[in-house]
């Protein structure tokens, strides 16, 4: 057994985490399996949030370890430029076949953020190759998230994530209102939230002022979450969707669908563009992909897109390349075989639609548990995810969030502070007993934090 003192911590600069006060109160896990981690000093840790969305099937899957053992020892890498591997052909067949739609082409990258950046780099190279180069405005929406890169942040809308960037962040992007009602949509267990008659059209904006601000015909793309995650688990109104898959239509705006959260069964179903049955021009993901296990990303193209792209180069020589873009480790075989093990074996375990099942359990336990508790002003759930809505402390906001997190840490159940929220979304594998200790643990800290 390690103690933390055992470890030197001067050298690792920890991402979205308060370094100064983790060094105090260090969280550090040294094992895993099923539902729970094993920390540094032998306690077990529920994984109340998939380790941040990824590992849907939980811990230490065999199929997916073994894997990846035996992709090791027959291909361990080879270059992504001007040569491929079987690997990542055949993940790519399977994402395809996965994804509704014409949704056909995958262009494989590491993270979430790179899957981000690419979807916005072929929006402009595809308009480019049209003939429509003018088309060169983003548009994201207040509170999203689309990773940490430059064109993720600049579309993201998440003040803290791109306050210190300026003039950094790309110059011709807007960003619609956000789509939460607390008022009319405080407390959402299993269902869409239904937007009340009369009620402000959430899309008006983005047609009267947005669009005609910059002209539609300059738009090359809007990006949205099909639910906002790393908000907190903020849910779109029905029909929020599908009406902007038809105000894109109208326009010849390209539709991008970050499912970087949302995809692989979150929602019981494999994407949140099946949940909502709206197919968009480009799907983003990662994470879940690979069950976390290893770092994999990607972008799933129309054909529509890709033929655009090869069809500009019908007159071109053999050696020009159709799309200047790409990374060392696209698709690299072992991320790749973990991929397709993680793919099998979540059809083979049933696990999305098991989500789905336990997402009500999930839903009914937290409505139960928290509703009515002091401080908590809404609980949203819906697929097998909820967040529970806490009024800020006055000049220190994400505090209150922040301490529960860490009482909830001590009595063994890692939940995720975002802003006032407490987001829980554990692995698909995930049993009633899981669900009911994570939520009275929750429900302890919230009353001791009052
Ligand atoms: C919707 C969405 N997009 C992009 C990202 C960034 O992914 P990564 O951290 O792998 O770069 C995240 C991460 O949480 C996400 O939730």
């Amino acid at each position: 057994m390690a103690a933390y003192q055992d470890f030197n911590m001067e050298h690792h600069w920890l991402p979205f985490t308060p370094n100064r006060s983790f060094k105090k109160d260090p969280r550090i896990f040294v094992a895993a399996d099923g539902m729970h981690f094993t920390t540094h000093d032998g306690r077990q840790v529920i994984d109340g949030i998939s380790s941040l969305w990824c590992v849907g099937a939980g811990h230490n899957r065999k199929p997916i370890n073994e894997a990846i053992k035996k992709q090791l020892d027959t291909l361990d890498y080879a270059t992504a430029f001007q040569a491929c591997n079987d690997q990542a052909f055949k993940a790519a067949e399977m994402l395809a076949a996965m994804a509704p739609g014409d949704l056909n082409k995958v262009l494989f990258c590491n993270s979430g953020s790179e899957a981000a950046d690419t979807s916005l780099k072929v929006a402009l190279a595809y308009h480019r190759a049209r003939g429509e180069g003018h088309r060169n405005v983003f548009i994201g929406r207040e509170k999203g998230y689309h990773g940490v890169g430059f064109g993720g942040m600049s579309v993201g809308g998440i003040p803290a994530n791109r306050k210190a960037y300026g003039a950094a962040l790309l110059p011709r992007v807007d960003h619609m209102r956000f789509i939460h009602d607390p008022v009319n949509h405080a407390y959402i267990n299993g269902v869409e939230p239904v937007w009340k008659e009369g009620q402000e059209d959430l899309l008006l904006e983005l047609e009267n002022r947005i669009l005609p601000l910059h002209d539609p015909s300059n738009v090359a793309a809007i990006i949205v979450e099909p639910v906002a995650g790393s908000a907190g688990w903020y849910l779109p109104p029905r029909g929020y969707l599908k009406r902007l898959r038809e105000i894109c239509d109208r326009h010849g705006i390209l539709l991008i669908f970050d499912e970087v959260i949302t995809g692989f069964g979150r929602m019981g179903t494999n994407f949140g563009a099946d949940y909502y049955g709206v197919v968009p021009d480009m799907l983003n993901f990662a994470k879940c992909v690979t069950n976390g296990v290893i770092p994999l990303g990607g972008v799933i193209c129309s054909d529509r897109i890709y033929d655009g792209m090869m069809n500009a180069h019908a007159s071109s020589p053999d050696h020009a390349i159709e799309f200047f873009h790409g990374y060392t480790y696209s698709g690299h075989p072992v991320a790749c075989a973990a991929a397709i093990a993680t793919l099998n074996l979540f059809k083979q375990d049933k696990l999305f639609e098991r989500a789905g099942q336990m997402g009500q359990v999930l839903g009914d336990a937290m409505h139960s548990g928290l509703k009515g508790l002091p401080n908590v002003i809404g609980i949203r759930s819906l697929g097998l995810a909820g967040a529970v809505e806490l009024s800020s402390i006055a000049g220190a906001p994400g505090k209150r969030a922040y301490d529960i997190f860490m009482d909830c840490f001590h009595q063994g159940v890692l939940v995720r502070p975002a802003a006032e929220n407490i987001v829980v979304c554990p692995p698909y594998i995930v049993e009633k007993e899981h669900i009911d200790r994570i939520v009275n643990v929750l429900a302890d800290a919230i009353r001791k934090s009052a």
